[in-house]
C-alpha cells in the first residue's frame, strides 16, 4: 500500500519572475486556491496519508499555507463568517505535512532525494508541485499510477502524456511496448531529444510512483548543466539495470503553472468549470474573441 508522497516544491522558479523573486511559484493561485494545495488535494484523494514537501529558500509561505492560523480563524469567527473558517481550518488537516529544506536547487533528482530518510525503505508516489493534473475520469492521476503499481506488482511507474513531435525536445521521453490499455512497459529514457532522435512521443509527466532503490540510483546518477541531478538519469541507470518501470498514459490533462502561459490558460480552464465564473467569463472571452477575430481581419474595432 502505498501511503507516503513527496512533494518537490524548492526550485527557483526563474521561468515566472518577477512575481517568484519573494514567493513560491507553488504559491500562485488558480482562481482562489494555490496550486500545492490542489496538489496535496490529488495526493490525498488518491489515498496518500503522510506528505514530504521539498521546500527551500523563500519558501516559508508554502510552511504557512498549511499551518494552522489562529488569528485567521478567531477573525473569521468572532465576524459569523463560519464557511471560510472551515475553509481555513480544513486545509491544516488535509494530511501530515511535513517539511525538508533542499539545501541547494540541484534538480529534482536531488530534492527527492531530501526525502530519503523520511521515507524509510517504502515505495512512493511524487507529485511535483508547479503541476495540475486535472482527471478526466474522476480517477486523481495519482492513484491511476498506485492502480498500476499494484496491478503489475511493484516496480516504478510514471505518468506519461503523448505530446507533439516539434515539443518532444522539453522532455524526458520513454521508449517501450504497450502491454495493456494506457500501459507500458518502459526500455529506456531520453532527456529532451532532438525530435528527429526521439524513440516515442511519450512524454513523462509530472507524477512518479517510485520505490526505495531509486535513491541509490540517483546518487550515481551522473550531475548535468550547473551540477542538476535529473530523476530520468537516475530511472534510466535502473531501468538499464533490468528493474522493472511501467509508464501510464493517464487519463488527465496536464497543467504546468511554471511558466506565465501555463499559468493563465489554467486559470482560464479552471475558471470555465467554476459555477459562479463559467458565465461571466465566457461572455468575455466571446466578446474578446470576436474583436480579436476582427483585428485579425484587418476591421477597425
Ligand atoms: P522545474 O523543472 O519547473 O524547475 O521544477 P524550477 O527551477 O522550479 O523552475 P524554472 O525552470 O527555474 O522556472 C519542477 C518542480 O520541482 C521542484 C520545483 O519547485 C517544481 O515544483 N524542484 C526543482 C525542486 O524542488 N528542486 C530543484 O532543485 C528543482
Amino acid at each position: 500500500m502505498i501511503t507516503k508522497a513527496v512533494i518537490p516544491a524548492a526550485g527557483f522558479g526563474t521561468r515566472f519572475l518577477p512575481a517568484t523573486k519573494a514567493s513560491p511559484k507553488e504559491m500562485l493561485p488558480i482562481i482562489d486556491t494555490p496550486v500545492i494545495q490542489y496538489v496535496v488535494e490529488e495526493a490525498v484523494a488518491s489515498g496518500i496519508t503522510d506528505i514530504l514537501m521539498v521546500i527551500g529558500k523563500g519558501k516559508r509561505a508554502v510552511e504557512e499555507h498549511f499551518d494552522r492560523s489562529f488569528e485567521l480563524e478567531a477573525e473569521l469567527e468572532a465576524k459569523g463568517r463560519l464557511e471560510e473558517l472551515a475553509a481555513i481550518r480544513a486545509i491544516s488537516e488535509l494530511a501530515n505535512i511535513h517539511f525538508v529544506w533542499q539545501k541547494r536547487m540541484l534538480g529534482l533528482g536531488d530534492a527527492i532525494r531530501c526525502a530519503r530518510y523520511h521515507i524509510d525503505g517504502e515505495p512512493f508516489a511524487v507529485l511535483l508541485g508547479d503541476t495540475l493534473m486535472q482527471s478526466q475520469n474522476g480517477v486523481p492521476a495519482t492513484r491511476q499510477l498506485i492502480d498500476m503499481y499494484e496491478r503489475y506488482g511493484g516496480g516504478c511507474v510514471v505518468a506519461l502524456e503523448e505530446v507533439p513531435q516539434e515539443r518532444v525536445s522539453r522532455y524526458g521521453i520513454i521508449s517501450g511496448e504497450l502491454i495493456g490499455d494506457r500501459t507500458y512497459r518502459i526500455r529506456d529514457l531520453v532527456e529532451k531529444p532532438v525530435p528527429d532522435e526521439a524513440p516515442s512521443r511519450l512524454a513523462i509527466a509530472s507524477r512518479y510512483i517510485l520505490t526505495p532503490d531509486i535513491f541509490s540510483y540517483i546518487d550515481a546518477a551522473p550531475a548535468g548543466k550547473n551540477g542538476e541531478i535529473q530523476i530520468t538519469d537516475a530511472l534510466r541507470l535502473r531501468t538499464a539495470d533490468g528493474s522493472a518501470m511501467y509508464g501510464c498514459r493517464v487519463a488527465a490533462m496536464r497543467h504546468d503553472i511554471g511558466n506565465t502561459f501555463g499559468f493563465i490558460t489554467t486559470n482560464i480552464r479552471y475558471a470555465l468549470a467554476h459555477d459562479d465564473l463559467a458565465a461571466p467569463l465566457g461572455d468575455f472571452i466571446l466578446a474578446e474573441a470576436e474583436s480579436i477575430r476582427r483585428a485579425r481581419a484587418g476591421h477597425p474595432k
